[in-house]
């Protein structure tokens, strides 16, 4: 990304045409490069729309991300925030950090990621301007191998956000999809770091399609969906939405730490989308499981009853597919470990 795309693009709004020569002077730029910010833009997945005798206007209700505007009241509670215009990924970002000690709740959101990370190796795509990518480190007193509930605890918090904000059909995908009627709306990624047995790192990544899902379909094979398909264009402000979920998470990652999955067991299985219906898990070695999901152990693993009883499993180890015509199939973003 070049330097001063940012810039060029605050300078223009989805409410009015504002002329390349207006954008140029006051900037102090040549109306060249405003025209070659308006080509980059267009490539990474940010549509402008240009009339001539009136200039640009961009095609979607985009807010840039402003520090000032997401991060002052979490100074209560402790986290640090950071924005970046661009990097590979928020998470790997951090995970770096944390090998040279960064602290406790340090938060990153950046506007692009260049090599954005989903689960199970794949990438997370996400235009510009159209998602909201941040990273939160936690350094928790429990050992790796007692955050197995980390991911669902997250995915909870997220949604419950989003029903507040009046998206009541958002429902959590075991163990942490966000959906919409079937739709992906956003996705977790955790990476741990630090010893099994002793106090962990866990850098918490979220990515949220806020608007542009159409321009995602083409590339991906699993629905998606993104909030502007839900919510009026007052509720996709990325900086309210990053400061809620960013206070929510704080709340529910303090008691996680404190009491384990099993408080926040039965809020999950309110949320579940798939809840007591028929499902397939996938196994890494391509065995298919079917029965009906009736719910999570005090651990976050998924309690399937098959033909031959209740049966557990861990995230990492399946993946699950719906059973009931509308299939949520492995794609770009997916779900995986932990
Ligand atoms: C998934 O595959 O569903 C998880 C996607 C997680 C994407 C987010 S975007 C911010 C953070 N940084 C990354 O590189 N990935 C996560």
């Amino acid at each position: 990304m070049t330097p001063q795309l940012l810039d060029i693009l605050r300078q223009l709004s989805h409410e009015d045409f504002r002329s390349g020569e207006e954008v140029a002077r006051r900037l102090r730029i040549s109306r060249a490069s405003v025209h070659n910010a308006v080509h980059e833009a267009e490539s990474l997945g940010l549509r402008v729309q240009a009339v001539r005798g009136r200039g640009y206007r961009l095609a979607l209700p985009v807010t840039w991300l402003d520090v000032e505007a997401f991060a002052p009241p979490f100074s209560g509670c402790g986290v640090v925030a950071q924005r970046a215009d661009t990097l590979d990924s928020t998470n790997a970002h951090l995970m770096l950090q944390a090998q040279s000690g960064a602290a406790h709740k340090s938060l990153v959101a950046a506007e692009w990621q260049g090599k954005g990370r989903g689960r199970r190796g794949r990438i997370w795509l996400a235009g510009l301007g159209g998602g909201l990518m941040f990273s939160l480190l936690w350094r928790f007193n429990r050992p790796a191998s007692e955050l197995s509930g980390l991911s669902l605890v997250v995915g909870l918090g997220l949604a419950q956000v989003l029903r507040d904000l009046g998206l009541q059909r958002a429902s959590v995908k075991w163990p942490n999809d966000i959906l919409v009627d079937g739709a992906k709306l956003a996705g977790v990624l955790i990476e741990l770091a630090g010893d099994m047995l002793g106090p962990s790192v866990a850098v918490i990544g979220v990515g949220v399609n806020v608007l542009g899902a159409e321009s995602l379909r083409g590339a991906l094979e699993q629905p998606v969906t993104d909030l502007s398909e839900h919510l009026p264009g007052s509720a996709l402000d990325r900086n309210v939405l990053l400061r809620e979920m960013v206070l929510r998470l704080n709340d529910s990652l303090e008691r996680f730490d404190r009491d384990g999955f099993s408080p926040f067991r039965q809020d999950w299985e309110a949320f579940h989308a798939h809840q007591n219906q028929p499902v397939h898990l996938l196994t890494g070695l391509g065995e298919r499981i079917s029965g009906n999901a009736v719910g999570v152990d005090d651990g976050g693993a998924l309690l399937l009853a098959t033909e031959s009883g209740v049966q557990r499993f861990h995230s990492g180890e399946v993946s699950l597919r719906s059973a009931a015509g509308c299939a949520v199939a492995p794609a770009l973003h997916d779900e995986g470990a932990p």
